[in-house]
């Protein structure tokens, strides 16, 4: 059998994959089983923040792993609490948990909110806001917290104590919280999964104050948006805010499975011993790579991530085809006339991968993607839009 059967054959069908076997790759190219090149928009979604197999990257992880790639949490270990150190520095968070996917990074969040609430007010403050449109992940609890129906369908009863209402309306937060159950809003400052969809600034700054007002844990999740992908190292520091849990994964560590939650000043000694823990959770080759990543999240990297995002929004903008295009830095979302599956499945004949969001065609280059394949495929995407045959 070769790979595309036996994946068929032994692979939980959960996912639609594209007809590509990824073989190999450098950098935002990847090469598929039969040598066949695409320019890669997506990043392995927003995952390989540097590219594949980036020199620096991988000297940083071949290093670790080559002396120590796990210990457990029994032990200290070098590399995990530098990460821990770096994140705490750059954000101005005090205390971090480690684990090893954005679902668990979120369930540590609200576990930390809760036991904040519960600590100061007593069990019935629980309740967890969340926006209509979110995405948080897809263990029972974060279904729970993703504010978009279609996903809870066939797993009911999810955990109970999670509410929703919609961006821009405080008013509604406001109702449900009007016999004070509720612990912490949780937010995506843009909305990924569901649409590339940032929100409002003046909105983001009103739920920001009527959460400090009355002592409501902000929880920003940065899974998609964080790590240097919008133009800011986290995407709550465009919105003038400070949340006081931050949860983020996917580009942490350039490739490599790892999520961490950072508790601000609030909330930093919420957990005790054994109220929270895992195996893998800052694992060290994981924990070295992360520390590559975010010490080459500089000034320099974003004003980069910032100068190709409006390279795309100007080369995008008005062309045939394309309606817009929403987001922000590297996490851009384009609305075509076309249906959207259509233009990213030609897209991938004519050589570029990039991802679906709702309606519209999503991209979520490596942030040092270079100019001349950035370039390149955009042209492609653009041709595609407008129905045109690209010539050699
Ligand atoms: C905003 C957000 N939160 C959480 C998650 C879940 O992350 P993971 O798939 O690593 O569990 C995602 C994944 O797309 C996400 O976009």
């Amino acid at each position: 059998m070769n790979i595309k059967e036996l994946d068929k054959k032994y692979i939980a069908s959960t996912y639609n994959r594209f007809p590509v076997t990824a073989v190999s790759g450098k950098g935002s190219l990847i090469t598929d089983e039969n040598g066949k090149q695409y320019i890669d928009m997506g990043s392995g979604i927003g995952v390989t923040a540097f590219g594949i197999a980036d020199e620096e990257w991988l000297a940083a992880v071949t290093k670790q792993a080559s002396v120590l790639q796990h210990a457990s949490n029994l032990y200290y270990t070098e590399p995990c609490a530098r990460l821990a150190e770096l994140l705490c520095e750059k954000t101005g968070m005090k205390k971090v948990f480690f684990s090893n996917s954005g679902a668990e990074a979120n369930e540590c969040a609200i576990k930390a909110a809760r036991k904040y609430a519960q600590d100061k007010y007593g069990e019935q403050r629980h309740v967890i806001a969340t926006l209509a449109g979110s995405f948080h992940g897809r263990t029972l609890t974060t279904l729970a917290a993703t504010g978009q129906d279609k996903f809870h369908k066939l797993f009911t009863p999810l955990t109970g104590g999670f509410v929703s209402f919609r961006a821009g309306q405080v008013e509604e937060l406001k109702e449900l919280n009007k016999n004070g159950d509720i612990a912490a809003v949780m937010i995506e400052c843009i909305q990924g999964e569901g649409g590339v969809i940032p929100l409002e600034k003046a909105f983001v700054k009103e739920l920001y104050e009527y959460c400090i007002e009355n002592d409501i844990l902000l929880i920003a999740d940065e899974v998609q948006t964080g790590n240097g992908r919008t133009g800011a190292l986290y995407s709550y520091m465009n919105f003038g805010i400070v949340p006081d849990i931050v949860s983020t994964a996917k580009g942490l560590a350039g490739g490599l499975p790892m999520g961490a939650t950072m508790l601000g000043e609030k909330c930093e000694n919420v957990f005790s011993f054994g109220d929270h823990g895992s195996t893998f959770g800052g694992n060290p080759v994981c924990a070295a790579a992360a520390i590559n990543v975010i010490s080459r999240i500089d000034e320099e990297l974003l004003s980069s991530v910032k100068r190709k995002s409006e390279y795309i929004l100007s080369a995008l903008k008005g062309a045939k085809g394309i309606k817009g295009v929403d987001g922000m830095g590297l996490m851009l979302g384009i609305r075509t006339e076309r249906d959207a599956g259509e233009v990213i499945k030609e897209c991938m004949e004519k050589g570029v991968l990039c991802l679906s969001a709702k309606d519209k065609v999503r991209l979520l280059p490596a942030l040092n993607i270079d100019d001349a394949l950035l370039k390149k495929a955009i042209e492609t995407i653009k041709q595609v839009c407008a129905g045109e045959e690209i010539s050699a």
